[in-house]
């Protein structure tokens, strides 16, 4: 229903505060047309990159959302950079595997949001900086 891919690294830094950054461009395909029924206002779908390190045991950071208002526009086919740097609290990014996860929200006309999410595709950071 949904691959992501990393398509490139576009930079991957180390921040003056010692942070890792890393900015992405990525190809999103999912189709998710069957999240709309009568009762769909819209959806909100953001993906994170979630990862672990000697700090947290789950880092998740969100990369990239986007509001879909109908069904017509549910079956997305985008290449896109992220619209949110990856920010580590620290330096652990370098040869780092990172989990993809599509998550979203369905808001509903009348009742219940429902939310869901599916992991995806992991990517390997480079072993060494960009710049
Ligand atoms: C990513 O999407 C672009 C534009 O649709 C396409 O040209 C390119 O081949 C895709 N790359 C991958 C790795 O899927």
């Amino acid at each position: 229903m949904a691959i992501v891919v990393v398509t490139k690294i576009n930079r991957f830094h180390k921040q003056i505060n010692g942070n890792d950054k890393v900015t992405l461009t990525f190809n999103v395909s999912a189709n998710l047309e069957s999240l709309f029924t009568w009762n769909t206002k819209q959806v909100f779908v953001f993906l994170t990159a979630e990862y672990k390190n000697a700090k947290n045991s789950l880092n998740q950071i969100s990369l990239w959302d986007h509001i879909i208002p109908d069904k017509e526009h549910a079956n997305l086919q985008l290449e896109v950079k992220s619209k949110y740097p990856l920010i580590d609290q620290g330096s652990s990014l370098r040869g780092k595997k990172v989990q993809l996860v599509l998550h979203w929200y369905v808001m509903p006309n009348a009742g219940t949001m429902i939310q869901d999410q599916m992991a995806l595709s992991e990517f390997k950071l480079p072993d060494a900086y960009t710049s």
